[in-house]
């Protein structure tokens, strides 16, 4: 079953007098436990798409079912509780805070997604996580002190940290080289399957496709037909 659908959903930008359309009417499903790679050459609208998608900027037209609920009629408070308890996102950079370790940085994310574990409970679960992710040994770490891939590593951690049900990536491996990004992607996907997370991810690069189960390819604002699998309403 398709846990997340998007309906015909229209963006469009006003630049001056000039309107344009950045997505002309996107139908797509994600489902449960998969990867949904979204492809495409730069500008065609992917990032766009995936923050609409995320509740990041709404959508000027169409429907974007999550759990069978329409979050593009819901409220701003609304998509924010989804966002920060329901969804994860690792973007190119990790955009680890500087001054705080490895362990804070998680120990925050539970703060804001509102956890309801306490303390203990919940260095506990940094704990499990960090070692999920490979790193457990660095938790007293600064982010000054780690690698491109290590980072990014603590990036995905803090992304499902609260558990999930959706990640959102944009260019996760964008930043880093070839081994490490497959280093990077082979985690994603064995998150993606283990903890039964649903991620749609933007990428660049070829070589992560086969980490995907699913490739869609966008094409100036729309989604084209007939490249890998997905449509499923
Ligand atoms: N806030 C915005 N205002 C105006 N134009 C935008 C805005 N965000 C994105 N765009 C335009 O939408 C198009 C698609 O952008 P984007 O979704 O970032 O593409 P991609 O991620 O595929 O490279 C680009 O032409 C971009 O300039
Ligand atoms: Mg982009």
């Amino acid at each position: 079953m398709a846990l997340f659908t998007i309906d015909e959903v229209r963006k469009t930008f006003t630049n001056g007098e000039v309107k344009e359309e950045i997505l002309k009417g996107i139908n797509l499903s994600l489902r449960e436990g998969e990867i949904t790679a979204l492809v495409g050459a730069s500008g065609s609208g992917k990032s766009t798409l995936l923050t609409i998608a995320a509740g990041l900027q709404p959508a000027s037209d169409g429907q974007v079912i999550f759990e069978g609920e329409n979050m593009a009629a819901m409220g701003s408070e609304q998509v924010r509780k989804i966002r920060a308890s329901k969804f994860g996102f690792v973007f190119q950079f990790a955009h680890l805070v500087p001054f705080l370790t490895v362990e804070e940085q998680l120990m925050l994310m539970l703060d804001v997604s509102e956890s309801k574990l306490k303390k203990h409970e919940q260095k506990k679960e940094v704990d499990k996580i960090l070692r999920l992710v490979g790193m457990g040994h660095r938790k007293n770490a600064y982010p000054s002190s780690l690698s491109g891939g290590e980072k990014q590593r603590v990036a995905i951690a803090r992304a499902i940290i609260h558990k999930p049900k959706v990640l959102f990536a944009d260019e996760p491996t964008a930043s880093l080289d070839s081994k490490r990004s497959k280093d990077v992607m082979s985690l994603i996907r064995d998150l993606t399957k283990t903890l039964n997370i649903t991620t749609l991810m933007v990428t660049h690069d070829e070589e992560m496709l086969g980490f995907a189960d699913h490739i869609i390819k966008m094409s100036d604002g729309q989604v084209l037909q007939g490249v890998g699998i997905i449509v499923e309403n």
